[in-house]
């Protein structure tokens, strides 16, 4: 049977010992090259919202944005980019997060999303949750609701989905590699 999961799986490429010894790195670049798995990752990553009004999609730079972007437009809600640090022009909210050695800062534009306003965010791949935890905190800091956290790939053995969900933000993945 080609379940959705099966499909998407197929279509991500794994390097061994990318970018270090150990690490197997879920290369999304295929599935995006791939017309058919691209559409159906992100109809996938839709489908819950279809219906619902989502005021904004937040993406995490960078590949955030590539998934962010289409989700957005097929829900007709706006879309909020999420930068490493020194990237945006305008009034910032920043907030440091936890990488896998050390840590570092993402920012948003402070009037990117208004009080009360639902948000999704969006990425390709939850591992630590570092990001995504991050991203959160920003967003309820300038009153967003974060609705639900939405990627293609959970590596669940890192438990970022575990994290999120702590923080009550529920997780929707497509792919699961262990
Ligand atoms: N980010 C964290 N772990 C990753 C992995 N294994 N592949 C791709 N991106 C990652």
């Amino acid at each position: 049977m080609h379940t959705i999961a099966s499909e998407l799986a197929a279509s991500i490429r794994s390097i061994p010992d990318y970018p270090k010894p150990g690490i197997v790195f879920r290369d999304i670049t295929t599935m995006l090259g791939n017309a058919k798995a691209f559409r159906r990752a992100v109809d996938a990553l839709v489908q819950p919202y279809a219906g619902t009004k989502i005021d904004k999609v937040a993406g995490m730079e960078a590949r955030g944005f590539i998934l962010g972007g289409a989700v957005a437009h097929q829900l007709s809600s706006g879309f909020v980019p999420i930068r490493k640090k020194g990237k945006l022009p305008h009034d910032i909210v920043r907030i440091a997060y936890s990488l896998e050695y050390g840590v570092d800062e993402m920012e948003m534009h402070r009037d990117a999303v208004n009080p009360g306003e639902k948000v999704i965010l969006v990425d390709d791949l939850i591992a630590t949750g570092g990001t995504a935890v991050g991203a959160t905190q920003l967003l309820r800091q300038i009153g967003a609701e974060v609705v639900a956290a939405c990627f293609v790939i959970d590596l669940p053995d890192l438990g970022g989905r575990k994290k999120l969900e702590a923080l009550n933000v529920p997780v929707h993945t497509l792919v699961e590699f262990s």
